[in-house]
């Protein structure tokens, strides 16, 4: 991957604020100040939408209140309107996209600019990132935003163009559009909306202008994974979506969880530790090598573990490069390291029914430790996480597996939820619900909306670490519809 930085201002890069806890309950970080406009530019069936999703995706596992803006369903939804009052259907084939179209362009720019109000809007009402997903094709369109954003103090406006001449990438694009249900061609045949949308793009192709414009804060993608240029990016959050892009790619591949086979503390129902694996998990261990052979054949593959010698123990019969992660250690359960859920709950009945109630920001007390230095006492707490510590922790982890291709992490129950639901794009009140049972292999094939998965189980006994939250009923991920199945070896 290469990556052409033409011009980047460094202004201050300064992280948010955020806000301190409040016993061991933490409060969210403040984004409040983070108000950005990511404007798309790019030719249909370039993959702007697949950009702003994913962006998006990224953003709201780190907690920033995202929304797109698509001017597409805008158009779509006023159409539907005009028709109920009206008993007229709008035509929205190629030629209301042209150019010449006078009327359709007065429209089509109305549109664009409405979707604008509204995302400034949501970002004055407390949003952090707008993604205005439309063609912004033109200077003039682009010039327009500026103008429009520089009105509003505390907003600032980067332009993301996705750049795209493998013809293999935009055949699957259009075919994407036209067969998925697209409402915009729902009652045409595919033959006819195939055509139709092919001349829809050659419409903008007429007009279309790259990003030129000196003074404009820009990233251009090429190809997603072959080249990025940045120009004028500054600022905190302007820096980590630049870097989050600059890791993309399309390249097919699979990602796979396992946990460590069962472990000594698992069967005793203990929490946390390093224990070794138990004779299950051992097992487990050596039937490992083969499920991922069946599956992955003799494509390249990198196992990343923990620190924890359960990952390492469940690793080690793989032949393929490994890799150990101190970020993929388990959650850390500070002073409750090494119990049971009942001796916590007998030992400290108010964190264990806090954490009942809110999972995901509950932090573990930490160990105290005292020390005496020169006749003064001083006693400091260590360790102890909540679910959204390790969600930061993870970052880095998700920013190299977007940028690596296939990869098996063997990890641990809490750090597989954090990262199954960055994948899915789950909910934070589900995410500690999680099922990620042992001696399971989760696969998990990114598509252009998200992932399939897969999940074998294999036939070897473990005991069920999963614990639901008391009264509630809980998440469920084969409502995600994965196909799950027991997995006997190839033959
Ligand atoms: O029980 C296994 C385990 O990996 C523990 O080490 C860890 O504390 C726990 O799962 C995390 O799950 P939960 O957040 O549901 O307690």
């Amino acid at each position: 991957q290469s990556t052409a930085v033409s011009r980047i201002t460094s202004q201050a890069v300064t992280p948010p604020r955020s806000v301190v806890g409040i016993g061991n309950k933490v409060a969210k970080p403040d984004y409040s100040e983070a108000k950005i406009v990511v404007a798309m530019v790019g030719l249909p069936a370039r993959g702007k939408s697949y950009l702003s999703n994913k962006l998006m995706r990224y953003l709201k596992w780190l907690e920033y209140d995202v929304k797109v803006f698509n001017v597409g369903q805008l158009r779509r939804s006023r159409a539907r309107q005009k028709a109920q009052q009206s008993g007229k259907k709008e035509d929205h084939t190629a030629s209301y996209f042209s150019h010449a179209n006078a009327e359709a362009t007065k429209l089509r720019d109305q549109l664009a600019e409405d979707s604008l109000e509204m995302l400034i809007q949501w970002l004055k009402e407390g949003g952090n990132v707008g993604i205005h997903d439309a063609t912004n094709s033109t200077r003039s369109r682009r010039a327009k935003i500026e103008q429009r954003v520089a009105k509003e103090k505390g907003i600032v406006v980067i332009f993301l163009e996705s750049v795209c001449d493998d013809p293999a990438v935009i055949a699957a694009n259009v075919a994407l559009k036209v067969s998925s249900g697209d409402p915009d061609y729902k009652d045409m045949s595919r033959e006819t909306a195939e055509k139709d949308f092919l001349r829809r793009i050659k419409e903008y192709e007429a007009v279309y202008e790259t990003i030129t414009e000196p003074s404009l804060s820009y990233l251009r993608i090429r190809n997603v994974g072959d080249q990025v240029t940045l120009c004028h990016i500054h600022g905190y959050l302007q820096s980590r979506i630049a870097f989050y892009l600059m890791n993309l790619h399309l390249k097919p591949r699979s990602i796979f969880f396992s946990r460590h086979g069962e472990s000594q503390y698992n069967v005793e129902g203990k929490i946390g530790g390093d224990s070794p694996l138990s004779e299950r998990g051992m097992r487990y261990a050596r039937a490992l090598p083969d499920l991922i052979k069946d599956n992955i054949g003799d494509a390249p593959l990198t196992v990343w573990t923990s620190t924890l010698q359960r990952t390492i123990q469940t690793a080690q019969f793989l032949p393929y490069n490994k890799l150990t992660w101190k970020s993929l250690d388990e959650l850390d359960a500070g002073v409750c390291d090494g119990m049971t859920y009942e001796e916590i709950e007998q030992a400290y009945p108010e964190d264990f029914a806090n954490r009942d109630e809110d999972k995901f920001n509950y932090r573990y007390r930490g160990r105290s430790f005292t020390l005496l230095l020169f006749l003064v006492v001083i006693t400091h707490d260590l360790g102890g996480e909540s679910y959204r510590d390790v969600v930061v922790r993870l970052e880095p982890v998700i920013m190299e597996l977007e940028r690596q291709e296939n990869i098996l992490i063997v990890g641990h129950q809490a750090i597989l939820r954090c990262l199954y639901a960055y994948f899915h794009n789950l909910p934070q009140a589900d995410l500690p619900y999680i099922k990620i049972p042992l001696h399971t292999v989760i696969k998990l094939t990114p598509k252009a909306y998200g992932c399939d998965e897969e999940r074998y189980t294999l036939p070897i006994g473990a005991v069920d670490t999963h614990r639901p939250k008391p009264g509630a009923k809980s998440f469920d991920s084969s409502s995600i519809g994965n196909t799950a199945r027991e997995y006997y070896g190839a033959n």
